[in-house]
């Protein structure tokens, strides 16, 4: 189904729009009281993942809200590591109560069938197929396999995933072997979600960032180029490629063969536009904390952001990583709003 608002598909792929399209990441999340009440139903954030009905109803809750051009599944990227075998909880914080360490832990990886591993995303991506209605585009999104494999080895968030680096360092065929499993498992789930509703994708490579560019060619270029090569339906469904902080690596990630380049805010949009914008379009950038400031300056940090990219199609509006969950809505509406009228065609 061709969405109502398909502003975020035209502009993904730098077709005519009459304005930029806006959503956030994180849109769905605690910074919403609507959310918080549906979680407490559901019991637990993985018990909300999990329930499709309630699912989707916070997956639509911004939709409504905020007035977003889009929703985005929600889920987590650290979800479809169940389906390998790995035993997952949250506290609100990801924990792994069996990290990969060894060679043994990951020949015992599974690569499940994505309707066996994750048969939940399937069924919330077609119930929101019927509730969206048609409204806006449905996201879906998995995480890159280098930023798996860091909570995967490390069994926790980190600052420096110093185990991962040291597997990936010491044991490369060790690493590759692990990053080659996650690959084919991201390969599948995408395109399951693709099948099930999804119409943009997008590839969190949130840890990717901490890697020098030599590092970055050997183990993670190649796996996210095939990553976006095995997606199914080239040209209809974008093809979104994040990582945070990774203004180093911007030129890398335009030739990975994403349609889209998300930026974090430490990149200016403008030079980012410069360097790769002929090739791929961007998203982003506004810096997170800015939604802490009143309306007046928000509104003004809008303006710049949209006035570095300029009139053409080829931007699409975010902020530079996930809201926080101490802000206060209005200001968020306060800020989809501004995109709307100030960037008008
Ligand atoms: O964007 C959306 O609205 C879709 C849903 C979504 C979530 N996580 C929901 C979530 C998406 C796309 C993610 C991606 C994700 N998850 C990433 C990549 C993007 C990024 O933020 O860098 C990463 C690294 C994770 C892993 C993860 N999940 C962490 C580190 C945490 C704890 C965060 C915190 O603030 O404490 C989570 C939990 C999580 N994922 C929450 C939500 C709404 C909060 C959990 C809760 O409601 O208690």
């Amino acid at each position: 189904m061709t969405a109502t608002n398909d502003l975020l598909i035209r502009a993904a792929f730098k077709q005519p729009i009459e304005r930029t399209p806006v959503w956030v990441m994180r849109q769905a999340g605690r910074y919403l009281s609507e959310y918080r009440a549906t979680r407490a139903k559901a019991g637990s954030f993985l018990e909300l993942c999990k329930n499709v009905e309630l699912a989707a109803e916070v997956t639509i809750q911004p939709l409504d809200l905020i007035e977003v051009d889009a929703v985005i599944l929600f889920s987590d990227i650290l979800t479809p590591l169940e389906g390998m075998g790995l035993e997952l909880s949250f506290d609100p914080s990801p924990k792994f109560a069996n990290p990969i360490r060894t060679q043994a832990d990951i020949e015992a990886l599974r690569v499940p069938d994505p309707d066996q591993g994750t048969p939940y995303v399937g069924k919330i991506l077609n119930l929101l197929q019927k509730e969206v209605a048609g409204r806006v585009p449905i996201i879906g999104f998995a995480g890159a396999p280098f930023t798996l494999a860091c909570y995967a080895i490390e069994g926790e968030g980190s600052k420096l995933f110093s185990k991962t680096k040291a597997l990936f360092f010491d044991q490369p065929a060790l690493a590759h072997k692990l990053m080659e499993k996650l690959t084919q498992m991201t390969i599948n789930y995408l395109n399951y979600q693709i099948e099930n509703g999804a119409q943009m994708v997008q590839l969190f490579d949130t840890w990717a960032g901490s890697l020098c560019p030599d590092d970055y060619d050997r183990f993670v270029f190649p796996y996210v180029q095939r990553i976006f090569a095995g997606i199914k339906q080239p040209g209809k469904v974008p093809k979104v490629y994040y990582i945070n902080g990774g203004s180093h690596l911007l030129t890398r990630m335009a030739r990975t063969g994403c349609d889209v380049v998300g930026l974090d805010w430490m990149s200016d949009l403008k030079e980012a536009k410069d360097l790769i914008g002929g090739q791929v379009g961007l998203q982003g950038n506004l810096d997170p904390n800015v939604l802490f400031a009143g309306e007046d300056y928000i509104r003004s940090q809008v303006k710049s952001i949209l006035e570095k990219w300029g009139p053409q199609s080829g931007h699409i509006f975010n902020l530079g990583h996930g809201i926080d969950k101490d802000v206060n809505p209005d200001h968020l509406r306060a800020m989809v709003r501004a995109v709307k009228e100030l960037s008008k065609r």
